[in-house]
């Protein structure tokens, strides 16, 4: 049995670098291949033994909820013609977990979204999973963290490393490799958020999954807001490291940012081309392009 049992979904963004897309619909609904992104982390999760999972949601996010809800008609209709596959493939998402949500009224950032999930937390460590990140390896990459923190005890955050030129687009971290696990784990002695690309710390970029201690909420709190005007996670972790050890973990697998536009279509050409169904008929229609 894991140590960690819940799971937070941060999901009340507004999703502005994917407008217009985004105007009425969640980004975290958009499709990558035939799932929506945000069913991919919630697989990820479930991969990983976590069976309670808690999803922030925001105005305009009803679709996520009616996603993982029983759609009686729909089951009804598919009965009726005999579309058992079809059938079958609506109600495993359903039937997956048992998921609470809660509001986050305002999107002030994702670390306020992320205290709006304390009571429901229960003071234990927690995952937290970004629907954008989109992360293919096994075993998944949250249960990499998982075995982290089992060992340690300490919060997780996953990292990697992007080109010096992007650092500027995340959380970057300074920090010195433990020299076990090949050198994927790090002592975190400082966190940066979205810094100047030649002041960053590292290139060692924070990436869309956590395992945090319970202490992540009082940090929050006395987190003040930073860029954008929102409380940031990092900002958040900035203050915990003030009174805890937080680990980074440079994650075996491959990530894909879905939650900008070309990072988006880089996702879905690839899970197209390995789609059984149609992946060597997308393979073919690709080659066709004689691309220069
Ligand atoms: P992003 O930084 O991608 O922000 O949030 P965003 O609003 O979703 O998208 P852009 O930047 O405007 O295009 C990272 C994660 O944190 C959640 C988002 O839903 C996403 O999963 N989030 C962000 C919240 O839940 N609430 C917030 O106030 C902000």
């Amino acid at each position: 049995m894991s140590e960690i049992r819940r799971a937070v979904f941060p999901a009340a963004g507004l999703g502005t670098r994917f407008l217009p897309a985004t105007k009425a619909q969640p980004k975290e609904m958009l499709p990558l291949v035939d799932k929506p992104l945000i069913q991919y982390a919630v697989e990820e999760a479930v991969a990983s033994q976590i069976t309670n999972l808690i999803i922030v949601t925001g105005r305009g996010k009803n679709a996520i909820e009616d996603h993982f809800d029983v759609s009686f008609e729909l089951e009804r209709i598919l009965e009726e013609r005999g579309k058992s596959d079809l059938l079958n493939l609506v109600r495993a998402v359903s039937d997956m977990v048992h998921i609470a949500y809660v509001r986050q009224k305002e999107a002030l950032g994702l670390g306020h979204a992320i205290l709006m999930a304390e009571d429901l937390v229960n003071d234990e460590p927690f995952a937290v999973l970004l629907g954008d990140d989109v992360i293919e390896s096994t075993p998944p990459c949250i249960r990499q963290m998982i075995g982290v923190h089992e060992r340690s005890r300490t919060s997780v955050v996953a990292i990697m490393e992007v080109p010096h030129e992007e650092v500027g687009r995340y959380g970057v971290i300074q920090g010195v490799p433990l020299g076990d696990d090949e050198g994927r784990i790090f002592e975190l002695h400082d966190l940066v958020e979205k810094p100047e690309v030649g002041k960053a710390p590292s290139n060692l970029a924070i990436i869309g999954r956590y395992i945090l201690t319970p202490g992540i909420f009082a940090a929050l709190r006395a987190t003040n807001k930073g860029s954008g005007g929102e409380i940031q996670l990092t900002d958040g972790l900035k203050v915990l490291l003030a009174s805890e050890r937080v680990l980074g973990y440079r994650f075996r697998g491959r990530r894909y940012d879905a939650g900008e536009k070309l990072g988006f279509l880089m996702a879905t050409v690839e899970f197209a081309l390995r789609n059984e169904e149609f992946g060597p008929a997308f393979r073919t229609y690709l080659k066709s392009l004689k691309l220069d």
